[in-house]
């Protein structure tokens, strides 16, 4: 059997006491690309901070190409290419563009840095202004980005496309499928039907902190998870 480069059994984690996410299992093979739907509040985010080490897990396993992980800090697991794309808060708003970008170290003069540069001509545009002079869509732009600038074997992108205008949306999915291509996977909570279609290879929908059902992608794929978002 192929070791899976994500393999994550009976996860359960929160805040403190306050439990939220409950004895999830999933995992995500070399190059692909899993989506997780649901509606808010359900622990799409928890989730995502369980598996990057911003939150401690209280039980389950985690293991990163067979090898167990679910001791390691964050700055471990980012040392292992677990990379993390924040939901909020995701830029930091008095460094500019180009700064937020050169963070990870990773964005030169490479041929990763040319593909975002191209396919996103406002950055370019944006490259010396501060991050917190951007707008809201803008700046989820400089967050996404910066998490496929880290070229982790898994990345995590927690709702990507929050106020990014459509054109962009579809170029962020070409980003990930392209990227996928080249053999790096992904978890991406999204609220996004289309963009979804777009690069799922599964689709998890979780509910009240589980994960209630799995999708593979297929022409019915959309239909499947909106029944299941308006039940
Ligand atoms: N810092 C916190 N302390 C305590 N409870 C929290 C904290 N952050 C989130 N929660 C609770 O955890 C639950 C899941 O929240 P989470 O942010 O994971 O949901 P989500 O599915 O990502 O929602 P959204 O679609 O709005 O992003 C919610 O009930 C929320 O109130
Ligand atoms: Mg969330």
């Amino acid at each position: 059997m192929t070791v899976k480069v994500l393999d994550v059994k009976d996860l359960s984690g929160g805040y403190g006491d306050i439990s939220v996410v409950r004895d999830i299992s999933l995992s995500v093979g070399k190059g692909e690309v899993m989506c997780l739907a649901g509606r808010n509040g359900v622990g799409k985010t928890t989730l995502m901070k369980l598996l990057s080490g911003a939150l401690p897990l209280t039980k389950g396993q985690i293991a990163l190409n067979g090898a167990d992980i679910s001791t390691f800090n964050a700055f471990e697991r980012q040392q292992k290419r677990i990379s993390h794309g924040l939901q909020e808060q995701s830029v930091f708003g008095g460094l500019t563009v180009r700064d937020n970008l050169s963070l990870t170290g990773k964005l030169g003069d490479n041929a990763l840095t040319h593909l975002l540069i191209e396919t996103f001509p406002i950055i370019k545009k944006r490259y010396d202004v501060q991050a917190g002079k951007l707008s809201g869509g803008e700046r989820k732009l400089v967050s996404f980005c910066r998490a496929i600038s880290e070229d982790g074997l898994i990345t995590l992108l927690d709702e990507p496309t929050e106020g990014v205008q459509p054109e962009n949306i579809e170029r962020m999915g070409n980003v990930i499928l392209e990227q996928a291509q080249r053999g790096r996977s992904f978890i991406v909570a999204e609220q996004n039907l289309t963009l979804i279609e777009q690069i799922a290879d599964t689709c998890g929908v979780m509910d009240h902190g589980a994960l209630v059902s799995l999708y593979q992608a297929s022409s019915s794929l959309r239909e499947s998870v909106l029944q299941e978002l308006l039940l």
